[in-house]
């Protein structure tokens, strides 16, 4: 980090989103650019409709991606395999090769949107992770139990506990994310965990805790998965997220569903934070005093983990109010109109993106 003139601009290597949802089609032309505004790559999530499970999906994906953004757009996005019970670990291992994907995605079947597909029993693929820890590939986990039995807001807890502590047994060489977390749990787990465990941690569970999705009525806009929880939690994350710790770094989980699918009787879980995402991060890094170690967070520790060169590009952040507006109205090519509402909306923040500057 360069800050000449402190604390009023920031000049930090240009940070990478760890884990975004970029879908497709229309939304896809509506939401790529924000994310593209920001950051010089993005582990793209392969929730989609069908879901990304082989190489030439995953290709067309990236294309579809890269056809989405201006042309000379310097944005990279860095391609996941979605994980079944079926998936074959030679076609997981010809990806990683072919450099189309980077790391596979673990839903457990029926945790979130789009996940149906998922893996239904984490040993039943035991032969695709040992492939994975051979090659290094990295494992990204959302992870929450799907028993019904387990309250919504100790499937994380759980997860950890059933789940992710006798896998990193299994495969003690794997290297693994525990994606978007969102309990004092989790951070304690990856902070006494071994170095080939991380996670990722999103703007949305740094600003709000689960009083928010029924302050003063249901709020659809702060529902997401996992869910936010307690404020103690809440204030865990903070703590890790400012810390300095090589384990904790930036992943959006920006998650865009049009109005429709959020107002609805049985609305999507996900919140649309690409548009202010790096302003997000930076108001609370700010109220933890710890601006210093926004860079390392957003933009050091995420390549590092992954075995990726550090971006030679900037951004430079002014402490200059920036108001967030209450909805995105954006057409793609065809006409198609995409209504958003984004994090923050109605929100003013104390950051602002200024430049962008591609690295070579
Ligand atoms: O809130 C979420 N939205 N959590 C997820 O795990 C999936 C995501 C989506 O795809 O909408
Ligand atoms: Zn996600």
């Amino acid at each position: 980090m360069t800050a000449p003139d402190f604390p009023r601009r920031l000049t930090l290597r240009q940070p990478d989103d760890w884990h975004v949802h970029l879908r497709d089609g229309a939304m896809l032309q509506a939401v790529a650019g924000a994310t593209a505004a920001q950051f010089a790559r993005a582990i793209v999530m392969p929730n989609l409709k069908p879901p990304v499970t082989s190489v030439a999906a995953a290709t067309a994906y990236r294309r579809r991606i890269r056809e989405a953004l201006s042309d000379g757009c310097p944005f990279q996005p860095l391609m996941t395999a979605y994980l079944t019970d079926t998936i074959e670990p030679a076609e997981v291992e010809r990806g990683f090769a072919e450099q189309v994907w980077v790391a596979c995605k673990l839903y457990p079947a029926g945790a979130t949107t789009n996940s149906a597909a998922g893996v239904s029993a984490i040993e039943a693929i035991t032969p695709v992770l040992a492939v994975m820890e051979l090659i290094g590939m990295p494992l990204l986990i959302h992870g929450e139990v799907v028993d019904p039995a387990v309250d919504i807001f100790d499937r994380e807890a759980v997860f950890i506990e059933r789940e992710l502590a006798p896998l990193l047994q299994r495969h003690p060489g794997l290297k693994v994310v525990l994606e978007h977390i969102t309990t004092a749990d989790a951070v304690d787990f990856v902070r006494s965990g071994p170095p080939n465990l991380a996670a990722t941690i999103t703007p949305h569970h740094l600003h709000i805790n689960r009083n928010a999705m029924f302050a003063g009525g249901l709020r659809p806009d702060f529902y997401c998965l996992p869910v936010a929880k307690r404020e103690l939690h809440r204030l865990a994350l903070r703590a890790a997220a400012t810390s300095g710790n090589p384990k904790f770094f930036l992943g959006t989980d920006s998650a865009p569903h049009g109005r429709g699918a959020k107002e609805s009787d049985c609305g999507c879980a996900g919140i649309f934070n690409a548009p202010f995402a790096i302003e997000s991060y930076a108001a609370a890094f700010e109220q933890e005093q710890a601006l210093e170690r926004l860079e390392g967070f957003a933009s050091e520790h995420g390549p590092r983990f992954y075995g990726l060169p550090l971006n030679s590009g900037t951004i430079t952040l002014e402490r200059q109010p920036v108001a967030v507006p209450q909805r995105l109205h954006r057409n793609d090519a065809a006409g198609t109109a995409v209504d958003l509402v984004p994090f923050h909306a109605g929100e003013t923040l104390p950051w602002r993106l200024a430049t962008t500057a591609a690295g070579t």
